[in-house]
């Protein structure tokens, strides 16, 4: 299968590249290395410097011939969006409006497209299924849920097909600084460097955080599955305390780290948890990776680079 995936260069997408090169997949990445680094590409990948907002996507496209679209290229910070949101909708909105444009135009089959949790906004029921109400609390959650919109009807106008990932918070080797999950790696780097870390609130906030191999596992399945047009939480549905989480780094490192508190900061939920029973029903994918494992990796991965 020739697949393009927009935002390859980036952390999740780096994930990516390595799970379809080993499912003999043909790849190519487009990414115009806004936060993407081209040292995260594996030697011999096909790779085009473009952003997805420009106009000779089409070019490329009609050129390339892809059988499927993997979308992860976009504005990734929440903050961001609600500093500009204008610039979030320019890139996630009508950067992804011409991507499907070249898609339908091209005969594309499939999309898989990069949604979020923060779609959800902050959800009264746990864990978070995928029929709960969107109600995005920023920008950037707004800008995925309406893209989420135009691939239903980009399906039923133009017969193109998707599927809609809603990501937990996934951590692992190489994801940078911002964005979102950026908790552990954040963390992470601090605590390979011997700096202090600080927990915003009382640190009994959960997230559900997934490891970024099981996440590219999931976009290998979603390009596989027949259950198309329809949305899965890609999530390991376990709500793990920001207390928690820390106390396993003791054990990596074999010191204790004790990090400082700071009051919560505004406009962060409690607790998240998403729901994964779809997935494992539709896609048939099962997340694999244990978080003291993942952070151990992490951990190392960071450790090297200091
Ligand atoms: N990391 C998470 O926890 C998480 C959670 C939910 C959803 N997502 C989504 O997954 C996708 C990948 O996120 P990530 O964490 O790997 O972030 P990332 O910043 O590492 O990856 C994004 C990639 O898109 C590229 N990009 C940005 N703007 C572009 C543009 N205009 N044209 C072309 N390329 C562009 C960047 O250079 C980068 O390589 C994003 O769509 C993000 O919203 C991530």
């Amino acid at each position: 299968m020739k697949i393009l995936i927009t935002g390859g260069a980036g952390f999740i997408g780096s994930h990516l590249v390595e799970k379809l090169l080993k499912e003999n997949c043909q790849v190519m990445v487009l990414d115009n290395l806004h936060t993407g680094l081209k040292e995260n590409l594996p030697e011999g990948v096909s790779f085009i410097e473009m952003d997805v907002r420009d106009e000779n996507i089409l070019t490329v496209f009609a050129k390339e011939k892809f059988e499927a679209i993997v979308h992860l290229a976009g504005q990734t910070m929440v903050n961001v969006s609600v500093d500009d949101p204008k610039f979030d909708a320019a890139v996630n909105i009508q950067g992804t409006i011409n991507v499907l444009e070249a898609a339908r135009k091209t005969g594309v089959k499939r999309v898989v497209f990069a949604s979020t949790a923060a779609a959800y906004g902050d959800a009264q029921e746990l864990p978070i299924v995928e029929t709960t109400t969107l109600s995005p609390l920023s920008f950037y959650g707004l800008s995925k849920v309406t893209v989420e919109h135009y691939l239903a009807l980009y399906q039923e106008i133009f017969n193109l097909d998707y599927v809609v990932l809603r990501f937990a918070n996934v951590y692992g080797e190489r994801q940078g600084d911002g964005g979102e999950g950026g908790v552990i790696s954040i963390f992470t780097k601090r605590i390979a460097s011997g700096k202090s870390i600080t927990i915003y609130g009382d640190g009994g906030q959960t997230r559900d955080f997934v490891y970024a191999g099981d996440i590219a596992a999931g976009i290998y399945c979603a390009l596989q599955t027949d259950n198309v047009n329809t949305a899965y939480n890609l999530s390991t549905q376990t709500e793990v305390s920001v207390n928690a989480m820390v106390a396993l780094f003791d054990e990596i490192t074999g010191n204790h780290v004790v990090p400082l508190y700071e009051r919560a900061r505004k406009g962060d939920i409690y607790r998240s948890v998403l729901s994964n029973v779809k997935a494992i029903t539709g896609l048939g994918w099962k997340p694999v990776m244990s978080l003291a494992e993942g952070l151990k990796r992490t951990y190392h991965s960071f450790n090297q680079q200091k």
